[in-house]
C-alpha cells in the first residue's frame, strides 16, 4: 500500500499544533480545570496561572500585563476593538480609517458600522500592496476616531508601515489599531514604540489552538464592552476564561518568539528557492505584491492565461495531497467572494484577481516538501496547458 506524500502549504490560513503547544494545554483540562474566579485554591490556583500567561504574553509586545485581554481569536478582537472604540468615542466624531485590503472581519464590522451612523474611508493601497501613507494624512479630519491597519496581509503577506503609521496616527490624536493576526511572531511588534493604540491577536496562525486570541488595549484607551456579564478580562469580556487555549496560546507566542531569528531565515531560503524555480520554469508567472516588505512564508501568484483553471490546478495539487489556497481561506467558502478584494485594490482585474494561488510553507515544511511541490505542481500546470510541457 502507497502512503500519500502530504505537504501543507496553508500556514497563512492556519496552523497545527507544535507538540511542545499541545502539552502545555494538557493540564488545563485535568488538574487544573478551576474557574479563575473561584476562590477556592481550584481557582487560586488557575488564576495564578492566568496573570502569569497574560504577562507573558504582555512582554512580548513590550505592553503591560493589564493591557491585555484574551478573547476567542481575531474577529471577536477585531470587533471588539472597532465597535468597542466607535460606541465609547461617538462624543468626538463618527469616522474610521481602514484600509482597503483589511480582513472581512473588519470590513463586515465596518459595513455593519456604517448602519449605525459611522463613516468609514477605505484607505488605497499601492501596486506593491502597501498603504498610500500621504493619503492617510489627507483623510484624517477631527471627527476620525480610529485608524485600523492590518499589519500583515492575510492574502499576499505585505507588511504594512506601522511604524510611520502610528506617528501620524498620534500627531493627529487618533486611536491606532492593528490586525496583527498575521504578524505576531513572525514580524517584530513593540506597541510602544510603534504608538499602537489597540491590537489583535489570535494563536492559530502561530501552531496554537483555535478558538482564543487577544486584543492589546493601550492603558486610557476609551472602549466599551461587547458581552456583558461577570465583569471577566477587567470588565471588557464577559465570560469563564478559557485557559487551556490561553495557555497553549501563550506557549506558542513563547515559542515563535525564541525562534524567531532562525526561523525566519529558514522560511526566507524556502521561499526564495520557491521563487527562483518557480520563475525559471514558467513564462507568464507573475507574483502579486512587493517581494520587500513581505512575510517570509507568503507566495502569491498566477500564471498568465491560467488563471481561470485555479480551482482546478487546487484540486489537482489536493489529489497528490498538496493544499495551498486560492486568495484567502480566512473567510468562509462563499464562491460569489472567489475575486480578491485584496488584489483588485492592487490593480489585478477581475479574472486575475480570482486567479491567484496563496502558497505559505511553515515550521514544518523542509526542502522536500519542497520539490514534491514543484514537481507536482509542473505536472499540472503540464496538463492544464500543454505549452509548457516542451
Ligand atoms: C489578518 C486576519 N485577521 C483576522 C483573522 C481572523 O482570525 P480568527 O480566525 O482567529 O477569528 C484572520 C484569519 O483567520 C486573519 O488572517
Amino acid at each position: 500500500m502507497s502512503l500519500l506524500k502530504k505537504v501543507y502549504f496553508d500556514n497563512a490560513a492556519t496552523t497545527c499544533v507544535d507538540e511542545r503547544v499541545r502539552e502545555a494545554m494538557l493540564p488545563f483540562y485535568t488538574d487544573m480545570f478551576g474557574n479563575a474566579s473561584s476562590i477556592h485554591s481550584y481557582g487560586t490556583g488557575v488564576k495564578v496561572m492566568l496573570d502569569k500567561f497574560r504577562l507573558g504574553l504582555s512582554e512580548k509586545i513590550n505592553a503591560r500585563s493589564d493591557e491585555i485581554i484574551f478573547t476567542s481569536g481575531g474577529t471577536e478582537s477585531n470587533n471588539l476593538a472597532l465597535k468597542g472604540v466607535a460606541f465609547s468615542n461617538m462624543n468626538k466624531g463618527n469616522h474610521i480609517i481602514i484600509s482597503a485590503i483589511e480582513h472581512d472581519s473588519i470590513l463586515n464590522t465596518c459595513k455593519w458600522l456604517e448602519t449605525q451612523g459611522f463613516y468609514v474611508s477605505y484607505l488605497p493601497v499601492f501596486e506593491s500592496g502597501i498603504v498610500d501613507i500621504e493619503e492617510l494624512q489627507k483623510l484624517i479630519t477631527p471627527q476620525t476616531i480610529l485608524v485600523s491597519i492590518m499589519h500583515v496581509n492575510n492574502e499576499i503577506g505585505t507588511i504594512q508601515p506601522i511604524l510611520e503609521i502610528g506617528k501620524i496616527c498620534k500627531k493627529h490624536d487618533v486611536y491606532f489599531h492593528t490586525d496583527a493576526c498575521q504578524s505576531f511572531g513572525k514580524v517584530p511588534i513593540d506597541v510602544i514604540s510603534q504608538n499602537i493604540s489597540l491590537m489583535s491577536l489570535n494563536a492559530h496562525k502561530i501552531y496554537g489552538p483555535k478558538g482564543v486570541g487577544g486584543l492589546y488595549i493601550k492603558r486610557g484607551v476609551k472602549i466599551t464592552p461587547l458581552l456583558h456579564g461577570g465583569g471577566h478580562e477587567f470588565g471588557l469580556r464577559s465570560t469563564t476564561e478559557n485557559i487551556p487555549g490561553i495557555a497553549g496560546f501563550c506557549k506558542a507566542a513563547e515559542i515563535c518568539i525564541n525562534e524567531f531569528d532562525e526561523e525566519t531565515k529558514r522560511m526566507s531560503a524556502l521561499r526564495n528557492r520557491l521563487i527562483d524555480e518557480l520563475q525559471k520554469n514558467f513564462e507568464g508567472i507573475y507574483f502579486n505584491g512587493t517581494f520587500e516588505n513581505r512575510l517570509p512564508n507568503n507566495l502569491n501568484f498566477a500564471i498568465s492565461g491560467l488563471e481561470g483553471e485555479t480551482i482546478r490546478l487546487l484540486l489537482m495539487l489536493d489529489e497528490s495531497g498538496i493544499a495551498v489556497s486560492a486568495g484567502s481561506a480566512c473567510s468562509n467558502n462563499d464562491s460569489s467572494k472567489s475575486s480578491s478584494h485584496v488584489l483588485q485594490a492592487i490593480g489585478r482585474n477581475q479574472f486575475e484577481s480570482r486567479g491567484a494561488i496563496r502558497v505559505s510553507p511553515g515550521r514544518f515544511t523542509s526542502e522536500d516538501d519542497i520539490d514534491y511541490f514543484l514537481e507536482i505542481f509542473t505536472d499540472a500546470i503540464k496538463k492544464l496547458n500543454p505549452i509548457f510541457s516542451n
